[in-house]
């Protein structure tokens, strides 16, 4: 095992130099795909991992948990995202603060072990027979750059903790926005735990015994196994989700824009153990898609504003050139459409704001009518929660992928910045 490399400034790791070269081999591959061409003119397959920047995956890579310095963000915001996510969200079965403490702080401890590639504890019990500490599913994998993300959700700071006056403004429910379709037992939670890595078993595992860790303090509320990252950090090529378009593409990537529009540097009153933290939406996004699948390319084409293979806006240039919404073809109408859904969403039609989003897809097999039942886990991060509330009163009014898509999950968390060593998470809260 490599020792932990992925302090969230100095991000330039051996990895990330070597993912950038492949990404730039991969993209160029790219170029040269024609429709359900399989391999490209170099004979690259593009869905291998080569292709996709992947080769530089070192199940072996770790990230540290405990931060070296003032406002240090948790991991699993910045970190370059890993190619699997497990999703949990929990009600607190207790209105004693304490315990919630003494969860936060054993969860903290935890963590700081299993994104190490350790166990929380022993296999074996210590003596004779019992139960042991840890299920041991990932006893012989690597870290696999795990990150876990704890999120704290508004009804911590309801009446059961005496920790009203800390909670910050920001942190409210997400109102009801057009096109929710909301299931019961999709929603809210009082806590979240966001653990992604590039081994499934090593997320799943990290899940699995941080619930169990939970037990007598917290019950599970939501979860969702995600799969397929749909983001790219700085370094690596972009993904696509289940709809088959490149996901990512103009994204937050530098320091600079996550200083601007993800760390919260004025928590308000009472709040100032958000300081260097951040805000977490999540929503379940189902998508139709068999409705999706019989769509032409064209029209799927229009629906994003950006073309299928190269992920280029319909403005013209290739993947990364800056979409030109102002552009008429020759019929006099914007060859991006109004209602397209990055007209609608990107920063310029929208006083400037940035999120950063962090999904993954997901699957949970097949419906209730045999149907194909997928959609993305949407993941998105944020100095201010009203960010995306009012992105998505908008998209949800007037964007064109609503026909393909519905929103039937949804939950807001405080992400306070990773503690000190001998420190946990949410420890100022509790002064
Ligand atoms: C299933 C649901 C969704 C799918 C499949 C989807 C897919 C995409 C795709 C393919 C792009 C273009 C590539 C890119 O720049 O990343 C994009 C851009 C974007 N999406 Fe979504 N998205 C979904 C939901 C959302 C939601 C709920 C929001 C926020 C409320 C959102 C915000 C954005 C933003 C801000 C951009 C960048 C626009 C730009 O600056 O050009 N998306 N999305």
């Amino acid at each position: 095992m490599t020792e932990p490399h992925d302090e969230p400034r100095a991000h330039v790791s051996r990895r990330g130099l070597f993912g950038a070269g492949l990404a730039a081999a991969g993209a160029g591959a790219g170029a040269a795909v024609g429709i359900g061409g399989a391999t490209t003119a170099t004979g690259v397959n593009p869905f291998t991992a080569a292709a996709n920047g992947d080769e530089s995956i070192d199940l072996s890579q770790s990230h540290p948990f405990y931060a070296t310095a003032a406002r240090q963000p948790q991991g699993g915001v910045q970190t370059a995202p890993q190619r699997y996510c497990v999703f949990m969200t929990f009600d607190l079965s207790t209105s004693v603060a304490t315990e919630l403490q003494v969860l936060l702080a054993r969860w903290s401890a935890a963590i700081a072990q299993l994104q190490a590639g350790k166990t929380v504890g022993s296999v074996e019990p210590a003596h004779g027979d019992g139960v042991g500490a840890d299920t041991g599913e990932a006893l012989d994998l690597g870290p696999a750059s795990l990150t876990v993300t704890v999120g704290l959700g508004p009804g911590v700071f309801d009446e059961r903790f005496g920790l009203a006056s800390k909670k910050p403004a920001a942190l409210a429910d997400i109102p009801r926005l057009p096109s929710d379709n909301l299931q019961e037992g999709l929603s809210g939670g009082d806590l979240s735990l966001q653990a992604c890595a590039d081994d499934p078993q090593v997320a799943y595992h990290a899940i699995r015994d941080l619930a169990r860790i939970a037990r007598g303090t917290a019950t599970v509320r939501w979860t969702v196994l995600g799969f397929g990252r749909a983001s790219a950090g700085a370094n690596q090529s972009t993904p696509r989700n289940l709809m088959g378009f490149k996901d990512g593409t103009r994204n937050i990537t530098t320091d600079e824009d996550h200083d601007r529009f993800v760390w919260v540097d004025e928590p308000g009153a009472g709040a100032a153990w958000m300081t260097g933290g951040t805000y977490q939406v999540v929503r379940k996004i189902r998508m139709n898609i068999e409705i999706w699948d019989a769509d032409v390319v064209s029209d799927q084409q229009r629906v994003f504003g950006r073309t299928k293979i190269e992920g280029a806006p319909l403005s013209g240039g290739t993947e990364h050139t800056t979409p030109d919404f102002a552009a008429e073809g020759e019929d006099g109408a914007t060859k991006i459409d109004a209602t397209s859904h990055i007209a609608l969403a990107a920063h310029e039609a929208n006083d400037g704001v940035k999120i950063l989003r962090r999904p993954y897809n997901y699957t949970d097999g097949l419906n209730e009518y045999g149907q194909l039942d997928a959609g993305l886990l949407f993941a998105a991060y944020m100095n201010d929660p009203e960010h995306f509330t009012r992105l998505q009163r908008k998209l949800g009014a007037s964007d064109r992928l609503n026909e393909y898509i519905s929103h039937i999950g949804s939950a807001v968390f405080a992400i306070p910045p990773a503690p000190r060593k001998g420190s946990y998470i949410g420890e100022q809260l509790f002064r």
